[in-house]
């Protein structure tokens, strides 16, 4: 039986410490104190989880049952030097840090990535979020699963480099496919045609690359290579090099992932 967690401190006060400091209140797990680097944000956020505040790693509370540093991730071990050391347990939520960034400083440590993309104010049912969790004991880890388990149906037992390799395959899946909105929307604007034209097209999208193979509903004209329209883009394109850069590239690289090139 694992000692259960009721309270925690959070470090960071971006977009992942605010959902995880919601979804950890409201399932009654106790805020105690929100660390940030700058005093307001850690104030707001303070506020609303009903904890106190510090911007002052030295006046850090002692007595939590979790600490969990949500900073950008570069900043990790710098945050991670700076917290006192001691028997508590330590996680952060990076799917690209290993979790040996702990070892030098901590004896109970983990990591939760919570593989989902999130800002700040947006609602997300963190019901449905995959939580991948790490401990460097079965004692943290049976605690990380009760506390995962608590926040989400949807809780998986991963190493570092599976993790990392999930957060690579995140950023193609999220970060580029959102970048590609970006590029459509900036097409359009140019042209006076206002982006929410293309919401159905999105939500289509994704959807199908959810219950089919993306390979297979790939759809366009790299898919068919029809030469004839795709250089009528490029022409298009002609005022933006890097646009049209990636637009040859992507072309080339769909062509090939289906002819089994690649
Ligand atoms: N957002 C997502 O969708 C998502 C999903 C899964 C996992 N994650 C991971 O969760 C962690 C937090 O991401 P996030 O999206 O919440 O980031 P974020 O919104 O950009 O917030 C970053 C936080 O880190 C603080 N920070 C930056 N540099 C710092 C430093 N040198 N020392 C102390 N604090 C510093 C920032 O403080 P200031 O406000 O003062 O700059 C801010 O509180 C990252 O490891 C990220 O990879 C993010």
């Amino acid at each position: 039986m694992p000692d259960h967690i009721q309270s925690a401190v959070i470090i960071g006060t971006g977009n992942v410490a605010w959902h995880l400091g919601m979804a950890l209140q409201s399932k009654k797990i106790r805020i105690l104190q929100v660390l940030g680097r700058r005093a307001d944000p850690a104030e707001e956020l303070a506020g609303i989880l009903k904890a106190g505040y510090t911007v002052d790693p030295g006046t850090i509370l002692l007595n939590a049952d979790i600490y969990i540093i949500a900073v950008t991730d570069d900043a990790i071990g710098e945050v991670v030097r700076k917290i006192p050391p001691g028997s508590q347990l330590v996680i952060h939520t990076a799917g690209s840090v290993p979790m040996s960034v702990f070892k030098e400083q901590f004896e109970n440590y983990g990591v939760l990535y919570p593989l989902q993309t999130f800002t700040k104010g947006r609602d997300i049912h963190f019901e449905d979020v995959p939580l991948c969790i790490e401990a460097n004991k079965q004692e943290n880890l049976d605690r990380l699963i009760w506390l995962a388990e608590l926040l989400s149906g949807k809780v998986f037992s991963v190493n570092s480099e599976q993790r990392a390799t999930l957060h690579l395959s995140a950023v193609f899946a999220c970060n580029f496919t959102n970048h590609m909105y970006s590029i459509a929307e900036q097409i359009l604007n140019k042209h006076n045609l206002d982006y929410s034209i293309l919401h159905s097209l999105i939500i289509e999208t994704a959807t199908k690359a959810t219950c089919m193979k993306p390979r297979e509903a790939q759809t366009g004209p790299a898919l068919r290579n029809n030469r004839i329209l795709m250089d009528k883009h490029i022409k298009m394109l002609e005022h933006n090099p890097p646009i049209k850069e990636i637009y040859q590239i992507l072309s080339e690289n769909i062509r090939k992932y289906l002819t089994d090139e690649l």
